[in-house]
């Protein structure tokens, strides 16, 4: 075994210890009571890069801070740059919780607590692959900068200016993130392909107020009926999104690429056990794994309206709330689709009904390309870290950086997730697997090496 691996042997249990000091601050970055608990988990983060000798920042934006710890240790290596996030989801609903979600918990080899997974577990790999390194060779076999955020969940705001405004601080070679998942369990991979969102919050507004359901019903525009309407009517049956022009800037999939997902080891019937469903739906014409992961869709996030206290009352609700989001693939335009949306709303709102329409957040989505050195590098590494070579896939869900990282610095990202997609992200008992985390760090301590070994871009 390398000194590097006999190293992470010998620091298994001390890692763990290390993570769950992290993942007892609740840093939930969209509720503000937590604003002093997001910037700790930022300052714990800076002091582990401190501890390293990194050249380390605290730096302030008008939200949360963002992290960033670079050393600069081997002349004429490529320069990788690490991203990943200390912020976390909040944990609601907290009764459904088995261990508190900021009391780490060990349980059949997996850690229970918020972030486990998301990213505080996965971010961390890196800072102890670097800590190996260090500590047993003095220092690192490539140039290493981190840039490590706290406004991941809520859309990172204020990431994309930082990003412009320090080009060039944060030049480099190539990206890496863990912030995604294996294919399963036993099965490692690399994302290629990750989709874009589009996040709005829409408000119908009827009567000036709440009205008796007998006395007016049946002559005034429910806004809740309204609501429920648009929003059934934003898909059809067969699974295809009606915002006006939304499939025109969609790359079909190739047979090629089609192929390539049905090769990969995946049962639905097993999919539908963990889900606890009997039956799976989506676009017509597409497989489950194109359906969650190349393929834009729209769905609903939240509906508001109307009584929602014990018993019945009988009341035409003066307002109804939804909030929803599409995912998008490469090429669709977040501001197009924002577009279209409004063209839809003031051709199907009803009389009766005035709109009124926020937009969040927004981001492409993006494929990198997998004949890269850099992608050599890291099925070696994972190979070495995991013990098996990794499947090549597209995720469902965003990393708005990625993009940000090829427009601003000309670079692709290495997306290199330690997850498994039964780890709760987002959701009560997130996990992560501690095998798993040590194969992650094991991996990432590799990859330092298989990326010193190409030449410098
Ligand atoms: N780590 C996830 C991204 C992710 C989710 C990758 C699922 C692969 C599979 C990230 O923390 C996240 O939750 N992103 C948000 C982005 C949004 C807030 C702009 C998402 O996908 O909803
Ligand atoms: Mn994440
Ligand atoms: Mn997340």
């Amino acid at each position: 075994m390398s000194d590097v691996d006999q190293y992470l042997e010998a620091g298994r249990d001390r890692f763990e210890g290390e993570l769950c000091e992290l993942l007892r601050i609740p840093s939930v970055s969209a509720d503000s009571k937590h604003k002093p608990d997001v910037r700790k988990a930022g300052e714990w983060v800076a002091a582990q890069f401190r501890g390293l000798g990194f050249k380390t920042e605290v730096c302030e934006t008008p939200g949360h801070p963002i992290i960033y710890g670079e050393r600069l240790d081997a002349p004429g290596a490529p320069t990788v740059l690490v991203y990943g996030h200390y912020d976390v989801q909040p944990p609601d609903p907290l009764h459904e919780w088995k261990s508190p979600p900021f009391e780490p918990t060990k349980r059949d080899g997996n850690l229970y607590a918020r972030g486990a997974t998301d990213d505080k577990g996965q971010m961390f790999t890196h800072i102890k692959s670097a800590e190996a390194w260090i500590k047993t060779a003095g220092k690192l076999p490539v140039n290493v900068k981190y840039l490590i955020e706290g406004e991941e969940e809520v859309g990172s705001e204020h990431l994309e200016h930082f990003i412009a405004a320090n080009k060039e601080r944060l030049k480099c070679d190539v990206v890496v993130i863990s912030d995604t998942s294996q294919f399963g369990p036993g099965v490692p991979a690399i994302t290629y392909g990750l989709r874009g969102i589009a996040y709005f919050e829409l408000k119908l507004t009827g009567p000036k107020q709440d009205l008796h359901s007998g006395s007016f019903g049946g002559a005034v525009m429910n806004p809740a009926i309204a609501l429920a309407k648009l929003m059934s009517s934003l898909i059809n049956e067969k699974g295809q999104v009606q915002v006006p022009g939304f499939y025109d800037d969609v790359t079909p999939l190739t047979a090629d690429e089609r192929k390539k997902f049905t090769e990969l080891p995946f049962n639905e019937e097993s999919f539908k056990k963990q889900l606890g469903l009997d039956a799976l739906a989506g676009e017509d014409g597409y497989s489950t794994q194109e359906r969650k992961s190349a393929r834009p869709t729209f769905d609903i996030n939240g509906l508001t309206s109307g009584y929602q206290g014990e018993g019945a009352k009988t009341v035409l609700p003066a307002w109804a709330k939804a909030k929803f989001s599409f995912r998008l693939v490469p090429k669709q335009d977040p501001k197009k689709i924002q577009q279209g949306l409004e063209a839809f709303l003031n051709s199907h709102c009803p009389a009766g009904i005035r709109y009124e329409l926020t937009t969040h957040h927004g981001a492409p989505g993006v494929v990198v390309p997998l004949n890269s050195d850099f992608v050599k590098a890291a099925a070696n590494a994972i190979e070495h870290g995991f013990g098996k070579a990794p499947v090549y896939m597209r995720e469902g869900g965003s990393i708005p950086v990625v993009a940000t990282f090829r427009e601003q610095l000309g670079v692709d990202t290495l997306l290199l997730g330690w997850g498994l997609d039964d780890d709760n992200t987002h959701s009560p008992n997130e996990k992560f697997s501690l095998a798993d985390f040590h194969r992650g760090i094991r991996s990432s301590a590799r990859l330092w090496q298989e990326i010193a070994a190409l030449k410098k871009s």
